[in-house]
């Protein structure tokens, strides 16, 4: 089996690879290090099975593979927003290509889709049936929309072409390997924490997220991608322990041992107040749910981003 990963060197892309190689198949990553870099990739690099190629999805692709998983996306707003017209190009385009390579080698293709599908829900917690609440226009459309606009091709392919394709809607994941500037909440408190920072908490935080520890995410995307061909999805992944940033900031205080100050600023534009995904579907069909603890994740994380700021 030969599986092709697209952001093969990002934050989830690299652990996907990890494992899919630790499961015994030839894995090809395709990334134009936008968001990432080789580096993610080093414990993997010299395995006889794994092969790292630059390239943007924006552009056709042809490989035999039997299977792809396509994660290409920069996936943090501050990534997503620096220049939007080729983010919606990454998600629309590199989903037509993908697809038309699926096509063209009768591979199974999941993928990579998100919560913010869902934009600024007005019912919660979210599930699949939920149509969402999005802002077009805004500041976040490029990725909410672009996703939008991948999975009704996802869906036209395999109406239309027979596809075998599985929609993945992931929620918030953290873990080792997150851009340490990507200005997501997880990463930003605990660089800030470690360097005796103040960590920054937008609102009165007393929004919530659910955070999704990456081994969980990735045994996901593996079980989803492995199961039956009629279960396309969209499948919700996350987990539904809700968290108010308060509480992670204090957390992240405890478990680092900083003595940061807590700082408050503005809410940004179209910034969801509260996002936690119903994972129904995935426990009945998969069998699925996180394993992995708030705490423990945190301890992981921490101790790779301690680690990353020594060097
Ligand atoms: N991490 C999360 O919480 C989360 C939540 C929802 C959805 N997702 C989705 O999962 C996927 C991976 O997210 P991540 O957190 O690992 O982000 P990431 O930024 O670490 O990884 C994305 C990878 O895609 C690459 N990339 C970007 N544009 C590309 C292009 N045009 N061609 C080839 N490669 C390109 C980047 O260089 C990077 O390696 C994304 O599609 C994202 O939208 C992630």
């Amino acid at each position: 089996m030969t599986v092709l990963v697209t952001g093969g060197a990002g934050f989830l892309g690299s652990h996907l690879c990890a494992r899919l190689l630790a499961d015994g198949g030839d894995v090809v990553s395709v990334d134009n290090y936008f968001t990432s870099s080789r580096r993610n990739l080093s414990h993997i690099l010299d395995n006889p099975r794994f092969e790292a190629m630059r390239h943007d999805v924006c552009f056709p692709l042809y490989v035999e593979v039997d299977r792809i998983y396509n994660l290409a996306c920069p996936a943090s707003p501050i990534h997503y927003q620096h220049d939007p017209v080729q983010t919606t190009k990454t998600s629309v385009h590199g989903a037509i290509n993908m697809l038309g390579l699926a096509k063209r080698v009768h591979a199974r293709i999941l993928q990579a889709s998100t919560s913010e599908v869902y934009g600024d829900p007005l019912v919660h917690p979210q599930d699949e049936s939920y149509w969402g609440h999005v802002n077009p226009i805004g500041p976040r459309a490029c990725y909410d929309e672009g996703k939008r606009c991948a999975e009704t091709l996802f869906f036209d392919y395999h109406r239309q072409h027979r596809l075998e394709i599985k929609v993945a809607r992931i929620f918030n994941t953290y873990g080792p390997r997150m851009h340490p500037n990507d200005g997501r909440v997880v990463s930003n408190f605990i660089v800030q924490a470690l360097q005796q920072a103040p960590l920054t908490i937008f609102g009165d935080g007393m929004q919530t997220r659910s955070f999704c520890y990456v081994d969980d995410m990735v045994g996901a995307l593996v079980a989803f991608m492995d199961s039956n061909a009629a279960l396309t999805g969209p499948m919700n992944f996350g987990n539904a322990d809700e968290t108010t940033m308060l509480d992670l900031a204090e957390r992240v205080l405890r478990l680092t041992g900083s003595r940061s100050k807590l700082v408050f600023a503005p809410l940004p534009v179209d910034d969801p107040k509260q996002r936690c995904p119903d994972i129904a579907l995935a426990k009945r069909h998969l069998d699925w749910a996180p394993q992995v603890g708030l705490d423990d994740g945190l301890k992981a994380t921490i101790a790779y981003f301690r680690h990353e700021l020594d060097r």
